[in-house]
């Protein structure tokens, strides 16, 4: 575990091209790092990170990065534009990495990521950060990745409604180890969504967080299990585990991550 993992990463700040300070416009990207998982499966690869200031955005940085402005975004607010866009840029890069011309991801009709063929990956955002990963479609049924904002207090009892039961958060404060309460059950729930974006397009429909159990949690290995409470497909039955990976991004984000 890294309490900063910026300190190790290898940072490639101006490998992907800046929005110009024109018209007044401020910097909006701030920094670029590609990220280790800590998977031990070959098949995951580095995350492309992007810290990036919502601030600073205006929408002609959709045209200075060469990213389709999707009309269903036309209205939304800037920090709705400005993560899509970030989302989309760490894509494009994530799919440069398998030496592939790159295209940005389209958007379905649950709101999943459309990749070009022979692609999959995964896309998430925070306020200020966006990430990306992707792989060789034939080599995986799926991949999942989660940036999350520690919890506070609010959120922290909207979460347990939704997303964790009573018996998980049991489980979740007896191993926690050096972990704030608020850290780990923020990792439990970007776990759970880290599991849903891998599995949807297998599962083909949203399934609820009680589909999955947190049933094992080591925290200096950076490891939890997730297993199955339902059949959501033939290659997804009751009972089957998986194991997600995550890390401390900074201080207060957490970062998890699954493929199978
Ligand atoms: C879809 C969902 C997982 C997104 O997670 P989030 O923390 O809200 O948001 P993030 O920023 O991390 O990720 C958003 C990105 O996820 C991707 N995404 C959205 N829907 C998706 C889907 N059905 N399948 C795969 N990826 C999806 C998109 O790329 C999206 O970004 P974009 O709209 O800018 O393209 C979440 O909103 C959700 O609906 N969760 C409920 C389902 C669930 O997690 N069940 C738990 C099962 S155990």
């Amino acid at each position: 575990m890294h309490d900063d993992p910026f300190d190790d990463a290898e940072e490639i700040r101006s490998n992907i091209p800046s929005a110009a300070p024109k018209d007044g416009q401020a910097v909006m990207l701030r920094t670029t790092q590609w990220l280790d998982l800590g998977h031990d499966d070959p098949r995951m690869p580095p995350a492309f990170v992007i810290a990036f200031s919502v601030a600073a955005f205006t929408t002609s940085a959709f045209e200075q990065h060469g990213v389709p402005f999707p009309a269903t975004l036309q209205k939304a607010v800037p920090k709705r534009q400005a993560e899509f866009l970030m989302g989309r840029l760490a894509a494009r890069h994530a799919i440069e990495h398998l030496g592939v011309a790159a295209a940005a991801p389209g958007i379905g009709t649950s709101r999943e990521p459309l990749w070009q063929t022979g692609v999959t990956g995964s896309i998430t955002h925070t306020k200020d950060m966006a990430g990306a990963i992707a792989v060789d479609s034939s080599t995986v049924h799926g991949i999942g990745i989660d940036i999350e904002n520690v919890v506070d207090a609010d959120a922290r009892r909207a979460l347990e409604a939704l997303a964790i039961t009573a018996e998980e958060r049991a489980l979740l404060e007896a191993r926690r180890e050096h972990l704030s309460v608020d850290a780990i059950l923020t990792i439990a729930f970007s776990a759970k969504e880290s599991f849903f974006k891998g599995t949807f397009g297998t599962v083909g429909r949203y399934f609820d967080f009680s589909a999955a159990r947190v049933t094992s949690l080591h925290v200096n290995s950076g490891r939890l299990t997730l297993t199955l409470e339902e059949d959501l497909a033939p290659a997804l039955p009751k009972g089957r585990s998986f194991t997600v990976c995550f890390r401390m991004l900074t201080l207060d984000t957490v970062v998890t991550s699954f493929v199978w």
